[in-house]
């Protein structure tokens, strides 16, 4: 149902949720109270919650009625319904990290991993490490009984394992393969909807099938993209916790969603979810992420839907990996045929054939009902301004739009014909025959049916075409980010172009009621499909070295990648290091790890106070910025890709510092190779690198300077890569001169 793709595209930005008080009180709003670290074993945090509660509303009884959930396995804060002055009262107490507003998320696939040169040969090489492996999954659920996660020859949960499996309406239970499963729906997001783990959506049974189904013989789509399809680690077990209902995901549940997956004892946690955010401390993605890294899990995010667009990155987070789309080396076509012999082809996921048989066709323009031109753009075939007289039975053609094929459909068409420069590459599944042609060939249709008397045509079933691969995907959001501005995300990219992967049969295929169609299989894309791609390949990593930190595991995947080419030249705004290589990342030879101490000193540097950092970190000492030593260069973070945002200015300069472990054999010499960005002078001291054991530290410095000439936005990316003759350690570098916008960060 790649209609989803469409409808996750917008970010959508939704007002917290209203509860109604009585008709001289204002309305009472759902916020996230957050208070960092797990409160000490001595204090109760469930009373910690309500004397805070209390203070802040002065009234037990209202108190007690206005919580809504206490977070307390992995971190510590609650969800409350409060006054605005009650929220200024809780953002005063120094036990308050954060208090921010209950918002929605929208969530942002088997062939790739052929393509990505993972071979199912090669999982065999640490089964049982593999085996031990848990994905935590936050998403819309699981269709459980779907072929891909079947547990035959599957052994009990790992013994670490301490979730648990809800039941639930149309959810008959967990396996061994599908060994945990649980949902949140706190703030009773899902008014009407049976409650249960079931995927009633589609979404999460996809993004879990990608990052672990087992291999299925023979699956398509109705016959479309034949072949196995299978997950990146199929050996692994999968935990789902559902935290999005159909109308989003709500900040609350993911928290909660979070929360659990620690406390369960997850070894990643894949989140193919997004929405804007301001600071670290506001955004639950980034505060879940955050306790994870703490306890050693490593968080992979989608990047988000917003392309082509610059400044549209999400889930930026320093702890975690940002994962962009790209496409892999296949593409869905269906073509069309005019009444005069004319062919174009179209992008399209068009499950129906109807031979060569012709259907009258008309354009939206000519289909116009004219008194309903205040609905919308009536070319364009917007909802209501048609003429079902004038549509049915006929093929449609409309101009610049996608996913209109319902509107059709209802009106009693049997066919749609888009055209879009946008949408080229990313294939729709359509609800009736339909494809997207480039706005060259849709003028010429157009110019078909205006100079013809009875135009005809017929759409083909869609056939899969090689391609040359990889490339980003138009809709993969860009950089630069506006919180940590130097710090270069999204960090990586994966398949996330028309990927078939498992699907739940509760749904559609399109969704739409109307649609017969039901099927464990389906074509999706999106940037939600690329990031459980990068789950599984840093699964591969940690089940090769369970004792690697997760930054160590994100380093080996991002120093490893394939430097991208996208369509518009700026790769790395768009794919940061590159699309994922998992077998070069299992040997990286050298990782830039961050600690717990980098990643404060970070933040100290970003102007989180003493306070703050204290709470985040717990314990009974104050913390303080200024003792820590003190932190140099452009970020302050010993991070794999390097970056500086600068605005408008004629002299580049700054220093990165860095350090890398030597993981690979216990002597080797290590040599820098600098690609400078044009015109800036780059020198890396020292230039060489020598290691005698494995596990030795070494440090070096980037130095950048140079002279902007230029009053336009400048782009300027390079590299630097450390070689030893048997590994390639490659950091990209991009530093981004231009006017921005001051978003939302801290400063
Ligand atoms: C795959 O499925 C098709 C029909 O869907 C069937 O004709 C074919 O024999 C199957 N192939 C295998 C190897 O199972
Ligand atoms: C309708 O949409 C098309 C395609 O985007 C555009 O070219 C045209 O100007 C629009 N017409 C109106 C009346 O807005
Ligand atoms: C046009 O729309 C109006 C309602 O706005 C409806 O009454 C009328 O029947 C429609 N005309 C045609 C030809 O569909
Ligand atoms: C597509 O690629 C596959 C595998 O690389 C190859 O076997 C096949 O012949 C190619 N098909 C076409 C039409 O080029
Ligand atoms: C879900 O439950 C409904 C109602 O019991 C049932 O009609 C439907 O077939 C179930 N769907 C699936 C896929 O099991
Ligand atoms: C730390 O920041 C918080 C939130 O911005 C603020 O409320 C608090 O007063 C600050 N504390 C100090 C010591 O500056
Ligand atoms: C933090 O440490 C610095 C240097 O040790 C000291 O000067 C400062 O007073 C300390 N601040 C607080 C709030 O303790």
């Amino acid at each position: 149902m790649s209609w989803n793709v469409f409808l996750f595209s917008f970010s959508l930005f939704l007002a917290a949720t209203m509860v109604r008080g009585s008709p001289d009180e204002p309305a009472r709003k759902s916020y996230i109270v957050y208070m960092g670290d797990v409160p000490e074993a001595s204090i109760n945090a469930a009373d910690e919650h309500q004397s805070l509660l209390v203070n802040a509303i002065g009234d037990a009884h209202v108190a007690r009625s206005s919580i809504i959930h206490s977070y307390r396995k992995s971190f510590n804060g609650f969800a409350a319904r409060l006054l605005p002055h009650e929220v200024h009262r809780l953002m005063e107490d120094e036990r308050v990290i954060s208090v921010f507003p209950n918002k929605r998320r929208q969530l942002h696939t088997t062939k790739s991993w052929d393509f990505l040169g993972m071979p199912l040969s090669l999982q065999n090489k640490n089964l049982k490490m593999q085996n031990d492996i848990i994905i935590g999954i936050l998403d819309t659920g699981i269709y459980a009984r779907a072929p891909s996660f079947n547990d035959h020859g599957y052994g009990p949960a790992p013994a670490k394992w301490k979730g648990t499996c809800a039941k639930g309406f149309n959810f008959s239970g967990c396996n061994n393969k599908v060994i945990g499963a649980k949902y949140f729906n706190l703030d009773d997001m899902a008014h009407d909807m049976e409650l249960s783990p079931a995927d009633d959506d589609g979404h999460g049974t996809h993004t879990s099938s990608i990052a672990a189904g087992v291999p299925v013989h023979n699956a398509s789509f109705y016959g479309i993209a034949e072949g196995t399809a299978r997950g990146g680690v199929p050996s692994a077990r999968i935990a789902m916790y559902k935290v999005c209902w159909g109308a989003g995901c709500n900040d609350i549940d993911l928290l909660a969603g979070f929360d659990e997956a620690i406390a369960d004892g997850v070894d990643l946690i894949s989140v193919s979810i997004g929405g804007p955010s301001k600071n670290y401390f506001n955004d639950p993605i980034a505060i879940g992420s955050f306790h994870a890294m703490r306890a050693g899990i490593l968080t992979t995010c989608s990047a988000g839907n917003g392309g082509p667009d610059t400044f549209t990155v999400q889930n930026v987070a320093p702890w975690v990996l940002t994962v962009g789309a790209s496409s892999i080396d296949r593409q869905f076509k269906a073509a069309v045929r005019l009444g005069n012999g004319d062919r174009s082809v179209g992008v399209a996921i068009n499950s129906f054939s109807s031979g060569k048989r012709m259907f009258p066709l008309t354009s939206g323009i000519l289909a116009a009902n004219s008194s309903n031109a205040q609905y919308g753009n009536a070319s364009a075939c917007d909802y209501g301004t048609l003429s079902a007289a004038k549509v049915k039975g006929k093929v449609v053609y409309c101009l610049d739009n996608v996913g209109q094929d319902r509107t059709i459909k209802e009106l009693g068409g049997i066919g749609i014909i888009t055209s879009s420069d946008f949408t080229t590459d990313m294939a729709m599944t359509t609800v009736i025959p339909g494809t997207t042609v480039s706005s060259t060939d849709g003028m010429k249709i157009d110019q078909y049916i205006s100079s013809t008397n009875g135009p005809q045509a017929s759409i083909s079933r869609t056939r899969s075409f090689n391609a040359t691969a990889p490339s980003v995907a138009s809709f993969s959001a860009r950089g630069p980010q506006l919180i940590s501005r130097n710090i270069l995300k999204p960090d990586i990219s994966a398949p996330g172009l028309g990927i078939l992967a498992a699907y739940s049969k509760i749904p559609s295929v399109t969704g739409d009621p109307t649609d017969p169609r039901h099927s464990t299989f389906n074509i999706l894309s999106g940037t939600s499909m690329a990031c459980p791609h990068a789950a599984a390949a840093a699964a591969y990593v940690k089940s090769l070295h369970p004792d690697w930190s997760p930054a160590a595991i994100r380093s080996a995947l991002m120093t490893t990648a394939t430097p991208m080419k996208s369509r518009d030249k700026f790769e790395e705004l768009s794919s940061g290091s590159g699309q994922i290589n998992p077998t070069k990342a299992a040997d990286p030879g050298l990782v830039y790890d961050i600690g717990m101490k980098n990643y404060i000193r970070h933040l100290c540097t970003e102007g989180y106070n003493d306070t703050m950092i204290g709470l985040l970190m717990g314990g009974k000492t104050k913390f303080n910025c200024s003792t820590l030593t003190p932190a140099h260069g452009v970020d302050c973070i010993n991070y794999p890709s390097m970056h500086m945002q600068l605005k408008n200015t004629d002299k580049v300069y700054g220093v990165f510092f860095r350090t890398v472990t030597n993981v690979g054999s216990s002597k080797s010499v290590y040599e820098a190779t600098v690609t400078p960005p044009e015109g800036i002078s780059v020198k890396v001291i020292p230039s060489t690198l020598t290691f005698d054991q494995p596990r030795q530290k070494r440090s070096f410095k980037v130095l950048v300077e140079g002279v902007n000439k230029h009053s336009r936005t400048q782009i300027l990316p390079g590299s630097i890569v450390w070689s030893d003759s048997v590994h390639v350690v490659r950091s990209p570098m991009l530093i981004y001169i231009g006017r921005y916008s001051l978003g939302p960060g801290l400063s």
